[in-house]
């Protein structure tokens, strides 16, 4: 045995205990709002925060200490403050690397744990809607910040001719579309298209409707609890598929299916978890994160579907476009990438 390899493994796990016991920390403090009433960088007491948010002063001033331990705080003359580039990542929810918020899934993992065992110790399965509720809204706000950063901007142009279609006026399928937060960015960008939200989940699609209203896109908008081989509609400009393809136990027959739904010039967009093709390219602190949410939500639901492909959350490109080949597709291509995400075009 090598003592200094040892001493070095045990380092790095007690990063990484540190860090999900602070995950738990983040979550709290993010739901009490502690890092937004830090977010003016001001150095405040422990007191004085506890006072701001009507909380405990003695936790707070342990919730404060586990952050300055962590570097999510900064120790200023005994009190505490929050940096700008940490305010960005913790405290305003409009930044593009906003995180705080989604962090309440990794609770889910936590809290679903025996669900996640019984599955490991019997058919491999567990459905989305068997999760804790924090998964589902949680989910929405880990991603939700890619998105209003990226898609507009960036995706949707990196495709051929998509933009110009949305901006005349298209109609788009957004399939596993969860709260619908990609539905309803794509919708006020694009007012002169229609919009349609699927999802098997029942209480999303309820959520989701919601989030039309409030983001006042309800008129161009319709949200339908359906299965990714079943949604309904036709003669689709555009169909899309948002972190959600590899979740699916037939990601070959939703795939077909949105062939068959599309014009004969249409589109499909999939986004999928940034992923290189060989295990050895993702063994990284994405692929960790990817790989590790895998195990307990995307691959068990899955393989709670028919077929129970099991793809994963790190496929990567070439088993993607085999899905797709599969499927009928005759053209499918890498359009952009972000670290987290791989943004990739199928048309006929
Ligand atoms: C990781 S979430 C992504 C949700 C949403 N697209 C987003 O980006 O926020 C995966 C979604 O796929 C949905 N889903 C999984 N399998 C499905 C299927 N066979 N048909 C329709 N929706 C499915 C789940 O209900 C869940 O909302």
């Amino acid at each position: 045995m090598n003592e200094a390899k040892l001493h070095d493994f045990m380092g790095r796990l007690v990063t990484d205990m540190g860090g999900a016991a602070l995950m738990a920390n983040v979550v709290i403090g993010e739901e009490l709002g502690f890092y937004k009433a830090m977010v003016d960088g001001r150095p405040v007491s422990s007191e004085e925060l506890a006072e701001k948010t009507g909380c405990q002063p003695r936790l707070v001033r342990e919730w404060l200490n586990a952050n300055a331990a962590a570097g999510y705080v900064e120790l200023d003359d005994g009190k505490f403050r929050l940096p700008e580039e940490q305010a960005m990542a913790l405290a305003i929810e409009d930044s593009p690397v906003y995180v705080a918020g989604g962090a309440s899934v990794l609770s889910a993992l936590f809290l679903d744990k025996d669900k996640v065992v019984s599955a490991m110790r019997g058919n491999g399965a567990l459905a989305w809607g068997e999760h804790h509720p924090c998964m589902f809204s949680g989910t929405e706000r880990f991603f939700r910040p890619g998105y209003r950063a990226h898609l507009v901007s960036e995706w949707l142009p990196s495709l051929n001719g998509v933009v110009e279609k949305l901006e005349s006026g298209a109609k788009v399928a957004d399939v596993g579309c969860g709260h619908g937060a990609s539905t309803v960015i794509m919708a006020q960008a694009f007012p002169n298209s229609r919009f349609f939200g699927f999802d098997y989940h029942a209480p999303s699609i309820e959520t989701a409707r919601k989030r039309a209203d409030d983001g006042g896109v309800s008129d161009r908008v319709a949200f339908e609890q359906a299965r990714a081989k079943e949604f309904s509609g036709s003669d689709f400009d555009l169909v899309c598929f948002f972190d959600c393809l590899h979740d699916m136990g037939d990601p070959v027959g939703a795939a077909r299916h949105a062939y068959d739904a599309l014009k004969p010039d249409g589109t499909v967009l999939l986004v999928e978890p940034f992923a290189g093709d060989r295990i050895e390219d993702n063994l990284n602190p994405v692929g960790r994160l990817f790989y590790a949410a895998s195990t307990c939500i995307c691959t068990p639901n899955s393989l709670s579907q028919e077929v129970g492909l099991g793809l994963g959350a790190q496929a990567g490109e070439a088993r993607l476009r085999d899905v797709f080949m599969q499927s009928g597709f005759a053209n499918f291509r890498r359009a952009t990438e972000t670290p987290f995400n791989l943004i990739l075009e199928a048309s006929k």
